[in-house]
């Protein structure tokens, strides 16, 4: 059983409290949030998922804290889940790693790439001096039909991979955190850094990435569509934004075109994982879990065999927020960015 700890309470600390109310294997001990109508539940929060943030946890029955740094120094805590506004992700993370808290922090890894490897590098001296895991929350690694699809890739199941499309399209969510560039990054990091980050985990990092995009809300990328150049891959895009009409449902979706197969992906889709196959579509049999149910149950299973999380790193998180960082330039600059191998 591991003792955890969650610092802030919005649409995602509550998502993951719901995941550690199913859970036999963790104990949610401690809760910390500067608003007290999120410390007391009063305050609810929604999410694009359904099914998210349901409240299946009582916040008031547990210990509150108004500042996240005193559940990092509560010893009965010894996990913290970094729910936090992104800007604030490398601050706390850093504080918990210190303490000898193994630490799960939420996407984006940082605001900035810069922020999110001195994560990594502070984790890589936890992990030599304490022991102390760590692991980013890129919740679509573990999402029932992105499994599938990472493994369809690895095993060349259907042969090589034409072209692939992925699409992430919502209105805005409001609030002060997602109005603010600064804050969140516009759509181009908080949002759309799902598919840029799974790209890197099916194809690798591209070697340059070209970019459109326009702001309509924050005065950053509030909504763009990427090509990823690689040598083996013909056509590899993407579209992520947060500026439809309100009322517009979230969209998820993959199209990819194996040599062999179509694979389509629709997440509002009564079988969301449809394959064209030799003249016939079949739907795909999907796990019923939740990709931030197996994140969380993937990361304490890493804590209980003390090993090492690999099917996300911490320096994976960075990369991917280095690669929304190259789109933005391409976006500024009107031309392709290359992204250098990094460390
Ligand atoms: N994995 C996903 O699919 C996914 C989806 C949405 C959001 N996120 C990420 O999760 C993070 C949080 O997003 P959210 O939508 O839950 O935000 P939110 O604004 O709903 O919640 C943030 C909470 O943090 C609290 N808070 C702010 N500053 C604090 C401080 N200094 N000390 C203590 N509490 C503080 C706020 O009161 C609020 O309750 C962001 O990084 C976001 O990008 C991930």
């Amino acid at each position: 059983m591991i003792n955890i700890g969650v610092i802030g309470l919005g649409m995602m600390g509550l998502t993951h409290l719901d995941v550690y109310a199913g859970l036999a294997t963790a104990k949610v001990v401690a809760i910390a949030d500067a608003d007290a109508g999120r410390r007391n539940g009063t305050v609810k929060a929604r999410g694009n998922v359904e099914g998210q943030a349901q409240g299946r946890f009582d916040v008031a029955s547990v210990k509150g804290y108004a500042d996240g740094f005193d559940l990092i120094r509560d010893p009965n805590v010894q996990m913290v889940d970094i729910c936090l506004p992104t800007p604030l992700h490398h601050r706390f993370a850093l504080a918990a790693l210190e303490a000898g808290k193994h630490v799960l922090v939420e996407k984006p890894l940082a605001r900035t790439s810069a922020d999110a490897f001195a994560i990594a590098d502070a984790a890589d001296r936890a992990f030599e001096k304490d022991g102390v895991l760590a692991m980013p929350a890129m919740c679509m690694r573990f999402w029932p039909g992105w499994t599938w699809l990472k493994q369809a890739v690895v095993e060349q199941r259907y042969g090589k991979v034409l072209a692939a499309q992925f699409t992430r399209l919502a209105s805005h969510p409001g609030g002060a955190f997602y109005q603010s560039a600064d804050a969140s990054g516009a759509a181009a990091l908080d949002l759309h850094i799902h598919d840029a980050d799974f790209i890197r985990h099916c194809f690798g990092t591209p070697r340059a990435v070209r970019s459109v995009g326009y702001s309509k809300v924050t005065g950053g990328v509030d909504h763009l569509f990427t090509h990823y150049f690689y040598e083996d891959i013909p056509l590899v895009t993407a579209e992520g934004g947060w500026c439809m009409a309100a009322g517009f449902p979230f969209q998820m979706r993959y199209r990819i075109n194996f040599e062999r197969a179509t694979a389509v992906f629709d997440a509002s889709a009564a079988s969301p994982l449809m394959l064209y196959q030799d003249g016939k579509l079949e739907p795909v049999a999907l796990g019923k879990a939740s990709g931030y149910q197996e994140e969380i149950e993937y990361f304490l299973g890493c804590i209980a065999a003390q090993r090492r999380p690999e099917t996300v790193t911490l320096r994976e998180g960075a990369e991917a927020v280095r690669i929304v960082e190259a789109e933005v330039e391409s976006i500024r600059t009107g031309e392709a960015c290359p992204l250098p191998h990094t460390r």
